[in-house]
């Protein structure tokens, strides 16, 4: 049994007292939920406060992004040491508008998930394809692409510590999220590719996460698909309510 994860992804939202604001009504709102891992990725400024909130709670706190060294002269880079120290456990890397807007490449993102494992933190790796990869019949190959090159040299002891979000870009802020069955087809895919590249037991344990206009609404219906073990939540993270109703899918 693969304990489902719903993660919020905040994006660049929320200063720090919105944040505190938003997690101190959240962990009230989900205290007694069992069986269900929770996330929550606020922009770095509030990793600390939003840390300190959660201290205590089973919510576990995740930055969106890191450099891939652990300091330097990278002006305007955050470390895997510094948000670990501000109290994330986890990272988002690859998301796709990383890739999109702050050239992001698979290369990038190998190296960044490298980093982060040394440093002891858990990953969100995020892939999916276009909409004009998937109209032109690649989307398999541009997932295989990303985990291929993304998870290269990673060992079977570092996949243990990662999660992977199939986000599919032409879902993503746009009200059009995949069918269940669409989304489905892509979950298998990348499970079998995991057993194939690791082993049958890793790809039976690995987590994939849906991302791309989850909402209260359409949670479930992906949930009950057979290789989505949870989801990856933009924009409807942001309001604790909504986001307390998909933790608490049926
Ligand atoms: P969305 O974002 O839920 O707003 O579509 C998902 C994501 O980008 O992780």
């Amino acid at each position: 049994m693969r304990t489902p994860i719903i993660a919020g992804n905040w994006k660049m939202h929320k200063t720090i007292s919105e944040a505190i604001e938003t997690v101190s009504h959240l962990k009230e709102k989900i205290k007694n939920v069992k069986g269900r891992e929770v996330i929550v990725a606020p922009p770095f400024t509030a990793i600390s406060e939003v840390s300190r909130v959660l201290k205590d709670t089973f919510i576990a706190v995740s930055a969106q992004n890191i450099h891939w060294e652990v300091k330097g002269a990278f002006t305007g880079e955050v470390s895997p040491i510094m948000v670990k120290d501000a109290g994330a456990e986890f990272v988002i890397i690859g998301h796709s508008e990383r890739r999109q807007y702050f050239g992001e490449t698979n290369e990038t993102v190998n190296k960044k998930i490298k980093a982060a494992l040394k440093q002891g933190l858990k990953v969100i790796l995020c892939i999916g394809e276009s909409l004009e990869q998937r109209e032109s019949g690649q989307t398999f190959q541009v997932l295989e692409e990303e985990l291929k090159k993304g998870l290269f040299e990673i060992k079977s002891d570092g996949i243990e510590s990662i999660v992977i979000a199939y986000e599919p870009i032409w879902a993503i802020g746009t009200g059009k999220t995949a069918t269940p069955e669409i989304a489905e087809e892509a979950h298998k895919f990348i499970r079998d590719y995991i057993s194939k590249i690791f082993n049958k037991d890793i790809g039976e344990k690995i987590r994939i996460l849906y991302g791309g206009s989850v909402k209260p609404t359409n949670i479930s219906d992906l949930m009950d698909m057979e290789d989505i073990d949870g989801a990856l939540v933009g924009g409807a993270s942001l309001d604790p309510d909504t986001f307390a109703e998909i933790v608490q899918f049926k």
